[in-house]
């Protein structure tokens, strides 16, 4: 008889592959710690497939939501995750916290220690806050996205959803469309898709491409830069089309929206240059009609919304595996 108590297929042990306290970036993950995510999460799917989709895997383990920006998917799927494994979830949103009275960020950990956190999620519109964070508390800390820099997590769900359609990544061509400068959510994926094999394009106005990658000589030999979306699209196996980061744009980086439009939106007759069974792709939320046509983002090729759905299982997949490998 099944019982909630179990997880199968068993998930793997993580030990011997797994070497991360925290989870800051996905630069620091070997192939290996990633296909193990993979593996993970298959059997969280298998939990959420269950009539009761909950096991007491974490139970006892206190998981703490610290987001200083907004968010909607990244914020409810931890939670989510969290209850679906069994553990205690409470979550704090700086705005209406003591941060709002002078509350430093150490003072603030310190706090969610001193409350027994084991996993603390946090979300800071500083590059590099949840490395400082992680000098200063036992608990894991687990980035949800930090500045310009890094969005781990949602790399991490994003490889899941292009593994289950496609599988092996090696030879892959995907391709990243849009305001680069402003994406943790490309610095992430540049970082696991090369990691897997995948060739990457990416495809921006010049002024939206960080310093150094428009250099003929840049760090990633399987990153290319196309500035013509047309010739980006060419073949491609995977496109992601990635906000337009209205609250970060800077004066004269963009000439106007209406341009940008005209040049980069992900429309279906563009789409038609990629390979007709490429899946498209967006972290969410969406602009439409600005980085992405409504036709293209609801259309048969979108895989928007099981990036969402399998937010949840790669998350599970990432507490259990963090869970494990903590002192008990
Ligand atoms: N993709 C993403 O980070 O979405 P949220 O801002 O809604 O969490």
């Amino acid at each position: 008889m099944r019982t909630t108590q179990q997880i199968k297929p068993m998930a793997p042990k993580p030990t011997s592959i797994w070497q991360h306290h925290h989870i800051l970036d996905v630069d620091d993950f070997t192939r290996e710690e990633i296909e193990l995510v993979f593996q993970t999460t298959q059997a969280m799917k298998e939990v959420l497939s269950r009539p009761i989709k909950r096991v007491p895997a974490l139970r006892g383990k206190t998981l703490i939501t610290l987001f200083y920006e907004p968010s909607t998917r990244t914020r409810l799927s931890f939670e989510l995750a969290a209850k679906n494994l069994g553990a205690d979830a409470a979550s704090l949103s700086a705005p209406a916290s003591s941060v709002a009275k002078g509350e430093s960020l150490i003072d603030t950990l310190s706090t969610l220690q001193a409350l027994g956190a084991d996993i603390v999620v946090m979300r800071h519109p500083q590059s590099g806050a949840p490395y400082i964070a992680a000098k200063y508390v036992e608990a894991s800390i687990v980035n949800a996205g930090d500045g310009w820099h890094a969005h781990p997590t949602q790399a991490l769900l994003d490889l899941y959803t292009i593994h289950e359609h496609k599988g092996n990544f090696k030879g892959l061509k995907a391709v990243l469309i849009g305001d680069i400068t402003h994406s943790r959510v490309a610095r992430s994926n540049i970082w696991g898709l090369t990691t897997m094999g995948a060739e990457v394009t990416l495809c921006c106005p010049p002024t939206l491409l960080p310093a150094g990658l428009g250099e003929q000589h840049h760090h990633f030999p399987l990153v290319s830069i196309e500035h013509d979306i047309e010739l980006a699209l060419d073949g491609a196996d995977v496109v992601m089309a990635l906000r337009l980061q209205l609250e970060r744009q800077q004066s004269g980086l963009l000439p106007s929206i209406r341009e940008y439009i005209q040049l980069y939106q992900l429309t279906e007759a563009r789409l038609a240059r990629a390979k007709p069974d490429a899946l498209v792709l967006h972290p969410g939320p969406v602009n439409e009609g600005i980085e992405i046509a409504s036709a293209v983002a609801h259309g048969p090729q979108s895989v928007i919304n099981e990036q969402v759905t399998n937010g949840v299982a790669v998350r599970m997949a990432l507490l259990y595996i963090l869970a494990g490998s903590q002192k008990q």
